[in-house]
């Protein structure tokens, strides 16, 4: 029997997998993530760790866990809070959670399409606060989403997902990655695609080569009726940069599920026109967060039972 340490509480069912192989779980019973010391001390002593992306699994955490810690396993399918060279020097597997949320990850893509290109915030925000003074023909007009085209950043399980829904309204879908996919619409060049397209939508990992990969000089290249959403990570997208062509109406709209400095959001785009911002919630349905939870606790399982689990990052 080996321990694991839950760093948060999951939803009902997410550790089955690990009652189910007898393994001791440890679950932080307070809904707030651990402090840097705290995660530090929870570590020690523990065969495994299932962590959430609010977990920094630094060198330091990961260091504090050796020798015996064998597996990290991430309920989310990003993994940039996982310093996963650090966890291979150390002989440390990790374990996402690919494949499972992608449909619910694209549902909550199109929301925000569809939220941002119909003013969707601004419109609800003006009713709930009593400054709607009834129908008016030139009041929320918006941009048509049937019939424009997508911009797809980052052309994966999500991006995919993304670009099925969009064939159902009637648009042409483009897609950017760094190599050819073969498939119509590909544009070897971000640029490219940003001049083409009506509306973008971000799914890429954040890494180095991701960070502000749509930064001022990028966001200029947008149509002045471009919608631009991402529910990947914060940082892909230079939020200040973001938040003055709001202003500035050099962009049409804006929907963000992500965030640079999560919880905190960019006062400016709290207050920008034009913007539906929500709480980082691509994947969250219960039957998807459910089914994270148990891949992630199904990676450790196999780990610690010395097999390669499908959903190991560090092969
Ligand atoms: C959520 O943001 C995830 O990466 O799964």
């Amino acid at each position: 029997m080996a321990r694991v340490l839950v760093t948060r509480r999951l939803p009902d069912g997410g550790t089955e997998p690990l009652v189910t192989a007898g393994h001791e779980i440890i679950v932080r019973e307070d809904d707030t993530p651990f402090s840097h010391a705290e995660l530090c001390d929870a570590v020690r002593d523990v065969d495994a760790v299932v962590c959430l992306l609010t977990d920094p699994i630094d060198a330091d955490v990961l260091e504090a866990g050796a020798p015996r810690l064998r597996v990290v396993a991430n309920v989310a399918v990003g993994y940039d809070n996982v310093d996963v060279d650090a966890a291979t020097a150390a002989g440390i597997s990790v374990c996402n959670t690919p494949g499972v949320l992608d449909e619910t990850t694209a549902d909550l893509a199109f929301l925000l399409i569809l939220a941002a290109s119909r003013l969707a915030s601004d419109a609800e925000g003006d009713l709930r606060n009593g400054r709607w003074a009834g129908w008016g023909i030139n009041q929320y007009l918006g941009r048509d989403v049937h019939g424009a085209t997508l911009g797809v950043i980052g052309y994966g399980r999500i991006g995919k997902a993304v670009a099925r829904r969009a064939a159902g309204f009637g648009m042409q879908v483009l897609h950017h990655t760094r190599h050819d996919t073969g498939a119509p619409g590909w544009r070897a060049d971000v640029d490219d695609l940003l001049r083409e397209s009506d509306i973008v939508s971000l799914h890429v990992p954040l890494s180095t080569a991701t960070t502000h990969l749509i930064d001022d000089r990028r966001l200029r290249l947008l149509r002045p009726d471009a919608v631009i959403v991402n529910t990947a990570r914060g940082p892909v997208v230079d939020e200040e940069a973001l938040a003055t062509a709001l202003e500035d109406g050099r962009i049409f709209a804006a929907g963000l599920d992500v965030f640079e400095r999560e919880p905190e959001v960019h006062p400016r785009l709290l207050a920008a026109p034009r913007t539906v911002l929500l709480p980082h919630i691509g994947s969250a349905s219960r039957a998807t967060r459910t089914r994270m939870a148990q891949l992630a606790c199904e990676g450790v399982v196999a780990v610690l039972a010395g097999d390669r689990p499908p959903n190991l990052v560090n092969a």
